[in-house]
């Protein structure tokens, strides 16, 4: 008869072939891997890293919030579902937060601001799992993590070398980092550490969050809670929730364009949405040219464009990373012709 502990071992298998994971994207995609290794427990790092080093190609997989995965994936999938939350270090002006990168990002924000540690609380409800935000250096309601990040730990998946990184050493820049440009197999993240500040100061300058005037009453009354709670009011009014419609956030990133040709759309569109940069290019609301082009609440098969916020592609039901690239070349092609602004697709095409 096997042993409790091998049976234990038996149903916790850390490597697996053929495995679904229409299941293991937002996005819904229907989607299987010839070979998935499951990350949970420190001392799986090894047969992962094992596995790594042998498959020349590979996905790391946090949440699955920022892929586009095709049917039949040929690489090694590595799942991160490692847990853990703890201060590491606290000084007069700071603490910093050490997470598990298979967190998820959402239950670290509420854990902090439920401890009344602020700095992060206006990324909540950002879909995917605390390793996965660097990678695209997450950013919302006018917080970046690149702002609030002290350092992570993540391992050269192609030498099997750990590397214990500055926020200076990860390349960050508008929902990019060096990660993300190096493929999405090449760096396993282990933990992130955040740095937050003792002496709170909320951001509030976002124009959704200077609508709340609730929020901006509270004055000195104001806690990381309080802007938690509005940050996820406004998204609940207007981003739909992937486990009831499957989305990967923005589809399209704010294409960033120079002044002279914002000048001349300005002329013939004078209400278009903008923010000027400090290196004086201007950044243009992608949702808004979308809109424009008449594709906010318009499907293309069983994808569309969702009816509130125009810059989120949604799955109806059954479709594939084909379905989502029609819909992206579709939008694409009339953004271009009616604005002469090329988008660029935020989430990753997995192949
Ligand atoms: N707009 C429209 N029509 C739309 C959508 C937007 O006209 O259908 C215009 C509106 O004027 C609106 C403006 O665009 O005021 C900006 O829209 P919103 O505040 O929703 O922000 P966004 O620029 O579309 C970005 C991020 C979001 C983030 C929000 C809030 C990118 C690509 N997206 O969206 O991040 O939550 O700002 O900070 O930068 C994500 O990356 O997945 C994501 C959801």
């Amino acid at each position: 008869m096997l042993s409790k502990h091998i049976h234990a071992a038996l149903n916790y298998a850390p490597i697996m072939s053929e495995y679904d994971l229409t299941h293991h994207n937002t996005l819904a995609l229907q989607s299987a891997t010839s070979s998935l290794c499951r990350l949970k427990t420190k001392a799986d790092l090894n047969v992962v890293l094992k596995r790594a080093l042998e498959s020349p190609f590979r996905l790391v997989l946090g949440g699955g919030s920022n892929v586009v995965l095709w049917p039949e994936i040929k690489r090694l999938v590595i799942k991160v579902e490692t847990r853990g939350i703890a201060i590491v270090e606290e000084t007069n002006t700071h603490r910093i937060i050490e997470v598990a990168a298979g967190e998820t990002w959402h239950e670290v924000v509420e854990h902090c601001v439920r401890n009344g540690w602020g700095g992060i609380e206006n990324l909540a409800l950002i879909p995917g799992t605390a390793g996965a935000a660097p990678v695209q250096n997450i950013g919302a309601y006018g917080v970046e993590l690149e702002s609030v990040l002290h350092s992570l730990v993540a391992v050269d998946l192609t030498t099997g070398q750990t590397y214990d990184l500055s926020k200076d050493e990860c390349g960050f820049s508008y929902r990019d980092s060096m990660f993300k440009q190096a493929g999405l197999g090449s760096w396993l993240i282990t933990h992130i550490r955040l740095s937050l500040p003792i002496n709170w100061q909320p951001v509030l300058e976002y124009p959704d969050l200077k609508l709340d005037k609730g929020l901006q009453k509270l004055g000195s009354k104001l806690t990381p809670y309080d802007v938690f709670e509005s940050v996820c009011n406004i998204r609940r009014s207007k981003l739909p929730d992937p486990s009831l419609q499957p989305n990967a956030g923005s589809f399209f990133k704010n294409p960033v364009i120079g002044y002279e040709a914002y000048e001349k759309l300005l002329r013939d569109y004078p209400d278009i949405v903008s923010y000027p940069l400090s290196d004086g290019k201007v950044k243009l609301a992608a949702g808004w040219l979308i809109q424009q082009c008449g594709w906010r609440g318009k499907r293309l098969g069983p994808v569309g464009m969702h009816t509130r916020q125009a810059l989120v592609m949604v799955n109806y039901g059954g479709a594939s990373a084909d379905d989502v690239t029609a819909l992206a070349n579709s939008i694409k092609a009339d953004v271009m012709q009616n604005f002469g602004v090329s988008l660029e697709q935020e989430p990753v095409n997995i192949y």
